[in-house]
């Protein structure tokens, strides 16, 4: 299981997206989220801003949809360059339908559980996804405190994973840092999203190191 670190951009300085993102050599994916004001309490940017960021950075970009109506946008986010979409199950009208139109538009595909949303209704979905995202604080802010009580989630969800012999990455994010990488990691997640951790630290490059190598532990 190859781990990957993903710095999140919303704790990076949205005035120098691009060097932000040079910022962050070495990282596998830069994680992108995107917020309405409406599934979350929060806004942040949109289509334009991730068609111009694709453009500035060769870091393949995983985007986070904190939308209402996914079914509607999560394509038009594929359209304006992210390899990778994450639609949250709680929003979409058609979890299916949407996850074989992300495939067939040629992103990656994956769903986002809220810490309040089980596993265990959206086993038969599996097989549809490329990766399963669990939220490990309440979306919609950076620099929250790790949610302990996710741990039982991610492990059940990496034994489902096994159970149908599935490649799917198993993502967190949410409070990931030096102190809680390695629970999410031994629970078995594979795809660690950090923000603060990597854009408040002095160099964010090392931090992204540093987070592999405990990670890889
Ligand atoms: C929160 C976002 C996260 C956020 C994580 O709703 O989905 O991606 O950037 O920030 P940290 O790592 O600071 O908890
Ligand atoms: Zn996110």
């Amino acid at each position: 299981m190859a781990v990957q670190i993903n710095p999140s951009i919303l704790s990076a300085d949205f005035a120098r997206l691009a060097e932000e993102a040079k910022a962050v050599q070495g990282a596998d994916w830069l994680h992108v989220d995107v917020m309405d004001n409406h599934f979350v309490p929060n806004l942040t940017l949109g289509v334009p801003v991730v068609e111009s960021l694709a453009r500035a950075t060769d870091t393949p970009l995983d985007c986070h949809l904190m939308i209402e109506d996914p079914d509607r946008w999560a394509p038009l986010y594929v359209e304006a360059g992210a390899s990778s979409v994450t639609f949250h199950v709680e929003a979409a009208a058609a979890p299916v339908r949407l996850a074989r139109e992300i495939r067939a538009k040629g992103a990656r595909a994956s769903m986002a559980l809220k810490p309040a949303t089980p596993i265990e209704p959206y086993e038969d979905l599996l097989p549809e996804l490329d990766m399963l995202l669990i939220m490990t604080v309440e979306p919609g802010f950076g620099g929250q405190a790790f949610l302990d009580i996710m741990l039982p989630k991610i492990r059940r969800t990496r034994e489902l994973i096994g159970k149908h012999g599935l490649q799917l990455w198993l993502q967190v994010d949410g409070g990931v840092s030096a102190t809680t990488i390695e629970r999410c990691a031994e629970a078995g997640a594979d795809v660690f999203v950090a923000g603060s951790a990597v854009y408040g630290a002095k160099d964010p490059a090392d931090a992204v190191r540093a987070l592999r190598a405990q990670a890889e532990t």
